[in-house]
């Protein structure tokens, strides 16, 4: 199997693309109806937004087939028809989203791209805020006093939910009086501002915001739902938002919501977004403290990277952060690109639920030969790991799941480990997929597939086959071959009967989220494992030679072999071994040092057997790459000899001592591959067939000569 030729085989074509982003657009608006109007879900608010984001992308990559009523080009919700409604002052905007270091690269490049060259350069380039996974709010100020708060409604008009907001201790309900304002505004050295405020001090204030709810009030609220036997709440956002949109503001006030400002509406003068998060504060309102600036994207990465590790820390959940570019006047300018400010972007945590593409299930057999179907999937990054495979567990498996090859389907991890395909989107079938059939020989060894009572296992009949594929990967990974740490006879088995490996080169493509499965394996150990893997794809020819466990090789006629093809070409890849076996003829072998003629068919063979050349042809798509350490060439490195008759000055034991020493061979027939024949007195027939097939015949004195000063 090849992933990248089935990569191709499903990348879509134009027409291709506009069909698969008009099944996308019926998919999402099916399921935000669900979601948002009948209170519904079918599948989780993660997999929409991975849904989103594949559209997104197709989008990105055929910007014209991009339509008005897109789901990317919408907002939020209706607003709710029982509250008063407000009319944003300018739009209340949802952002992009980005889930890897790529989408944040392809991010800066469309803004920057569009800036061009007049661009404000600074330290403190971008603004980075922990994303408070809540509800947005806008609120008003008149003369210092709290008069009106909104929801964000559909972006443009929201819910007037005053009342409630008043509830929340969080936002003040008066803001601070001018002395202190700008007080404070000048503790921050923000002078320009205070110029501003000392002379024209603003009637009105509106900023913008999340209201969240902390983790254990969250956890209280749902005891009290159980205790009073009610359907416990699926998250803190959830609740956090039903609150806001209660109508009796005696709920709201009971669910201790907590809120930060993030943004201001009003244009006091700010010239970066950091500025604004201090105006905020000298004003009296709440700001977040982790918000931080960067100096450029690796920092951005460094942000984002702690608090994906520390987001447990804080008391409210965060579901990524928030990126923007600093600088007030170029976000400006930059302005919208679909619905969304083209120079913010919401860079998510790695989802726990993501969609992706079936490329392939591949048939595998365990340690005790059952075939394990698995999902092979295009790789993508489900709770902080890749994945590129999920094992499928039985063929029932995949008719439960209705799964067919090319499928777009909905992976997460079981338990928050074990990646699992969850569910099948159907409905955004190309007609492209194709349905596995259970086969009815070993992918192995051709034997015949035994389908057992209870109807579900199907076995492999050929017991050798399964035990020694089992033993070779056991000897692969061993110290004395591939050497790879971490990895013995235990996590072979495991990984074989999960079906997630076949063969050795299996080994190489492994993820670190495709080792969840392993018990007792936390991320790290499976960081662990998976570095130890990559960094043994370099390895010497010997050792890569005495890995691929050909019989009767063992270290010693690896070494020999490696000494051979090196004496040809000094190779790089596995690949170029099978191009110079091909040209090696078994004789030739047989001159070699410890090969007699059964080893050497023996590594004959196993170079011509199909399944040893796909195994060797995969290593090499692994980019394993081979080492073949600088060793001095020998005076005779490589030179065939053949002696005959008597020799005086040296025996003839002592002759072939001496030949090895200097690397090279000595032969006791005479064949067209001799490079030289030693004629001592009284020559046999040799000399003969020697003289046939014009070989160079040397005498005492000269070979003498050679041993000691070489040619
Ligand atoms: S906005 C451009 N800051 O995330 C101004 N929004 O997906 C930068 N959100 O609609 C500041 N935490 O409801 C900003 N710290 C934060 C946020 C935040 C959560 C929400 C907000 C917005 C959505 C975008």
């Amino acid at each position: 199997m090849n992933i990248d030729e089935n990569f191709k085989k499903f990348s879509l074509s134009k027409e291709e693309a506009k069909k698969k982003i008009e099944k996308l657009h019926q998919e999402i608006n099916y399921h935000r109806y669900l979601y948002h109007v009948l209170d519904k879900e079918e599948i989780s608010p993660e997999a929409l937004d991975s849904l989103k984001k594949e559209l997104f992308d197709l989008e990105q990559q055929f910007p014209d087939l991009i339509t008005p009523d897109s789901p990317t080009q919408r907002i939020g919700g209706k607003p709710l028809k029982e509250f008063k409604k407000v009319k944003h002052p300018t739009p209340m905007l949802s952002f992009n989203d980005a889930f890897s270091k790529e989408d944040m690269y392809a991010w800066e490049k469309r803004f920057l791209d569009f800036l061009g060259n007049h661009i404000h350069h600074s330290d403190k380039f971008y603004y980075c805020e922990l994303k408070l996974d809540g509800l947005a709010i806008e609120l008003q100020y008149k003369n210092g006093v709290f008069v009106c708060g909104a929801t964000r409604g559909d972006g443009y008009i929201g819910e007037d939910v005053t009342q409630n907001l008043k509830t929340i201790e969080a936002i003040p309900l008066r803001l601070l009086d001018k002395k202190e304002v700008i007080e404070n505004l000048k503790k921050e050295k923000l002078d320009h501002i205070v110029k501003r405020l000392e002379k024209n001090f603003p009637d009105e204030i509106i900023a913008r915001g999340e209201v969240f709810m902390h983790r254990k009030d969250f956890e209280a609220l749902n005891k009290e739902q159980i205790k009073k036997n009610l359907k416990p709440y699926a998250n803190p956002r959830n609740v956090a938002a039903g609150s806001i949109r209660q109508l009796d503001p005696k709920i709201t006030a009971s669910r201790h919501l907590d809120s930060y400002a993030y943004i201001l509406v009003t244009d006091l003068g700010q010239k970066t977004h950091e500025e604004e998060h201090l105006i905020l504060k000298a004003f009296g309102f709440k700001i977040n403290p982790y918000n931080e600036p960067a100096k450029n994207l690796e920092e951005v990465f460094a942000f984002h990277d702690k608090w994906w590790k520390n987001r447990e820390k804080l008391p409210y959940e965060i579901d990524g952060i928030v990126v923007i570019l600093n600088n007030e006047e170029d976000f400006k300018r930059a302005s919208y690109i679909g619905k969304a400010p083209r120079a913010a972007i919401a860079y998510k945590f790695a989802l726990k639920q993501t969609t992706t593409q079936v490329l392939d299930i591949l048939v595998q057999v365990g340690r005790t030969g059952v075939l394990t179907p698995v999902a092979m999937l295009k790789p993508v990054n489900v709770g902080g790991v890749t994945i590129t495979r999920s094992t499928l567990h039985n063929f029932e498996e995949i008719k439960r799941l209705g799964l067919k090859i090319g499928d777009t389907v909905i992976v997460g991890r079981a338990g928050d480990v074990i990646p699992q395909i969850i569910q099948v989107l159907p409905n955004l079938r190309t007609g492209k997929e194709k349905k596995l059939e259970i086969p009815s020989l070993c992918p192995m060894c051709g034997s015949k597939i035994i389908k057992e009572e209870n109807g579900i296992i199907y076995r492999c009949s050929n017991k050798k086959c399964f035990a020694m594929n089992r033993r070779c990967l056991y000897h692969f990974v061993s110290k004395t071959a591939f050497d790879i740490e971490g990895m013995g006879p235990k996590i072979i088995d495991r990984l074989l009967d999960e079906g997630l490996i076949r063969d050795a080169a299996d080994i190489f493509k492994l993820e670190e989220g495709d080792l969840a499965i392993l018990e007792g394996f936390g991320e790290k150990s499976a960081a662990n494992l998976v570095q130890s893997i990559r960094n043994h794809k370099k390895i010497n020819l010997r050792r890569f030679i005495y890995a691929l466990g050909i019989l009767h090789v063992g270290e010693k006629t690896a070494d020999a072999l490696a000494d051979k093809i090196i004496s040809i070409k000094k190779i790089k890849r596995p690949m170029e071994i099978l191009e110079i076996m091909e040209k090696i003829p078994q004789n030739d072998l047989e001159t070699l040092e410890d090969i007699g003629p059964k080893v050497a068919k023996s590594i004959k063979d196993f170079f011509e057997e199909k399944n040893n050349r796909e195994l060797i042809k995969k290593l090499d798509e692994a980019d394993i790459e081979i080492e073949t350490p600088f060793k001095e060439l020998k005076k005779l490195q490589g030179k065939i000899f053949v002696l005959t008759g008597a020799l005086n000055s040296i025996t003839r034991e002592e002759a072939k001592e001496q030949i090895r020493q200097l690397g090279g061979k000595v032969s006791s027939s005479v064949s067209k591959n001799i490079d030289f024949v030693v004629e001592g007195e009284n020559p046999g027939s040799k000399i003969k067939k020697a003289k046939e097939l014009n070989l160079k015949i040397i005498k005492e004195k000269e070979f003498l000569e050679m041993i000691e000063k070489g040619e």
